[in-house]
């Protein structure tokens, strides 16, 4: 990464907003960031009131007792009046809400008018089967349209809902449902895949037999035709339930603090944390963002956003932010190469998209399969491009810009995390000179610093990224934990909020995002803690000892590198480390899967028995590793013993 902004800054690329585009924008000067300078609650009240309707004014911004905020204190709303209701009463029912796009090519609109009253069916339908406001409801699902359905239905009445990436394992969703005591899954036979149906309702079914026992019942929606096998008393389908459902279920106004969902991520730890959001300030946040950052015109754009809503991105900006802001969207179910690797161009064309938010894993991709696939397609709708989930690189920008972006249309490189809600650090298209690989600056209101070991601040160079105020949408705390909260995020740096990474600011204050500074490794935008990939090998009766490390990777940014120590008379061999590599796979998910199994004779460790992660992690980037189980060749250990043999790290 640092090598990639040398090259930049030799070459001193800057990108002011093109003329045409600034003079139509959302916002085009610095009188936000002025305001929120002079007064940071003052704007986010203004931006909350502009945004949101509110059912009762807040009458307090923001109480703050760190680590504990309230913001909009006294304010009552429902999210889905916003994201639903105040449209269709505005005469903007017949408006598409999802152009929904499946992986086969199957196609299905809804309007805001029929996504209110599937809402309010499906409201009705879990107030049917026991739940109330305060429960949490998991949800397990592909993307398909019952998964905003069954979010904001969830939302309507207050019980909040606790989604699960499609991919992870059965024991993800025990873990999941058992920390937070859920009383429903929500799922569907499966969905689409790589061009075949991937089930789902299955993997629920092994959850259930061996955990989760607060599950009372499971609703199922039918993707795939996979004929999964239903329990009597607890399985239900989703057609069923709905077919008898009343679509009459006013929203009831809730506290601006009322808990929305649970959204649990890695962290350094071995078991996941539930980072909990609430409504107003998060609505507000993601509101303002959505509408500034990507320039939204609702009445004119089509806007996509390509993540899973597995994942905080898609709660945020499919999810709640597009809908709140009244916009049409586009919904993909699969993959980027299914049925053929121009796939996301077609769907651009096809409905002439305007925004496209992705992130640099898939840009890197794009650009391995090259230009040839953008070119059969045309992309002029394009107005704003948007990239989250790890740092770009400078290369991986240009080539977005030049191939994608025909070379004037605006990049905002959004860096924001799980628990921030939303976007963070990021240009505003109308107003921002950017620079290929920098996030460039925090959004008005939000107050991002560099900081040295000492917690002392940094105005130029290399630090770590906290954020030294409140914010709307930052996470209230870590569900049943506020010990871990409190810790986690709050005690590294006196008063400011510790996000795990480092980043470096330059002369020109610009905001280079360097990667994570802890134990989470980012694999294709998604965080992955080594302690839990270490847990998942070690749990397998052959593994002794593991140390996980993310060794730098050209496509993913970082890949999984397991090196295992194997238990007494367990012979290495290359079907064992295959072994070892699935068993993590089952676990935890594919995705946590390692990229490579090696098997060491020892591991290099520390005086103090620490094990040396940045040999090990040296050892991984000087050598070409691929998909599959490395045994220990001798240079390696010999690379390992003389790393060892240095003595001491950190
Ligand atoms: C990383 C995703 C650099 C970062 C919304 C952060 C980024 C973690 C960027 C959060 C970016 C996200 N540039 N790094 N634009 N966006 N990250 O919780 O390390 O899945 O801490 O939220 O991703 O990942 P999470």
């Amino acid at each position: 990464m640092s090598e990639a902004i040398e090259v930049y800054e030799v070459e001193g690329r800057t990108f002011p907003p093109p003329a045409e585009f600034a003079a139509q924008a959302n916002t085009r000067d610095r009188s936000f960031y002025e305001e929120a300078e002079a007064d940071y609650e003052a704007f986010w009240a203004r931006q909350a009131r502009e945004l949101i309707t509110w059912d009762t004014d807040f009458d307090t911004t923001l109480e703050w007792n760190l680590p504990d905020a309230k913001w909009f204190v006294g304010g009552k709303l429902n999210i889905t009046a916003n994201c639903l209701d105040r449209h269709v009463e505005a005469g903007r029912g017949d408006k598409v809400a999802y152009h929904y796009e499946g992986e086969p090519g199957d196609t299905r609109s809804i309007t805001y008018g029929e996504l209110l009253t599937e809402v309010k069916k499906f409201a009705n339908v879990l107030k049917g089967l026991g739940l109330q406001k305060g429960d949490i409801a998991a949800i397990y699902m592909p993307m398909i349209l019952e998964l905003p359905i069954a979010m904001l239905a969830c939302a309507r009445i207050g019980v909040a809902h606790s989604v699960i990436f499609g991919g992870f394992s059965a024991d993800a969703i025990i873990d999941r449902c058992d920390d937070a005591k859920a009383k429903v899954i929500i799922t569907a036979d499966g969905g689409n895949r790589k061009g075949a149906p991937a089930p789902l309702k299955h993997t629920v079914d092994e959850a259930l037999s061996r955990g989760a026992e607060t599950v009372e019942n499971v609703i199922v929606a039918n993707r795939c035709d996979l004929d999964p096998d239903m329990v009597d008393g607890r399985d239900h389908w989703w057609h069923d339930l709905m077919a008898d459902a009343s679509d009459d279920c006013p929203a009831e106004p809730m506290d601006s603090e009322q808990l929305l969902y649970l959204l649990y991520t890695s962290g350094t730890t071995s078991k996941p944390k539930g980072i909990m959001h609430t409504t107003g300030g998060y609505l507000a946040q993601t509101c303002f963002t959505h509408k500034y950052v990507f320039d939204l015109k609702p009445d004119t754009d089509i806007y996509w956003c390509a993540a899973d809503i597995g994942w905080v991105t898609g709660h945020s900006y499919i999810v709640y932010a597009p809908l709140a802001n009244g916009c049409t969207s586009v919904m993909y179910e699969g993959t980027p190469d299914t049925p053929h690797r121009g796939r996301f161009w077609e769907i651009i064309e096809k409905y002439k998209v305007t925004q496209l938010y992705t992130a640099p894993t898939a840009i890197r991709m794009f650009m391995k399969w090259g230009t040839q696939e953008p070119e059969r397609f045309d992309l002029s709708s394009l107005r704003v491009m948007g990239t989250v989930g790890e740092p770009i690189n400078p290369e991986a920008w240009m080539w977005y810009h030049e191939h994608i972006g025909g070379g004037n249309t605006p990049i905002v490189d959004t860096w924001w995390q799980t628990e921030t809600g939303g976007q963070m650090i990021t240009p505003l298209p109308g107003v921002t000179t950017t620079k290929p690989g920098s996030a460039c600056h925090a959004i008005p209101g939000v107050f991002a610093e560099l900081v040295d070991n000492d917690g002392k601040p940094v105005s130029v160079g290399g630090g770590y990224l906290t954020i030294a105020r409140p914010w709307p949408g930052m996470l209230r705390g870590i569900w049943g934990n506020p010990e871990r909260y409190l810790e986690t995020y709050w005690s590294r740096f006196e008063g400011r909020y510790f996000a795990g990474d480092g980043a470096k600011i330059d002369d020109d204050g610009y905001l280079w995002l360097l990667g994570r500074v802890d134990d989470v490794m980012n694999v294709s935008g998604h965080r992955i803690s080594t302690t839990e990939v270490e847990s998942a090998l070690v749990d397998h009766p052959a593994v002794a000892e593991a140390a996980v490390v993310g060794a730098n990777d050209d496509l993913t940014g970082q890949a999984i590198i397991g090196y295992v120590i194997l238990r007494g008379t367990h012979e290495a061999s290359k079907e064992l480390g295959d072994e070892i590599r699935e068993h993590v796979g089952v676990r935890l998910g594919k995705i946590a899967r390692p990229k490579t199994v090696i098997i060491v004779p020892d591991l290099p460790k520390t005086r103090s028995g620490k094990i040396m992660r940045r040999l090990l992690r040296d050892v991984a980037d000087g050598r070409a590793l691929g998909d599959t189980t490395t045994l220990a060749d001798p240079a390696v250990v010999a690379e390992i013993a003389a790393g060892a043999a240095g003595g001491d790290e950190d």
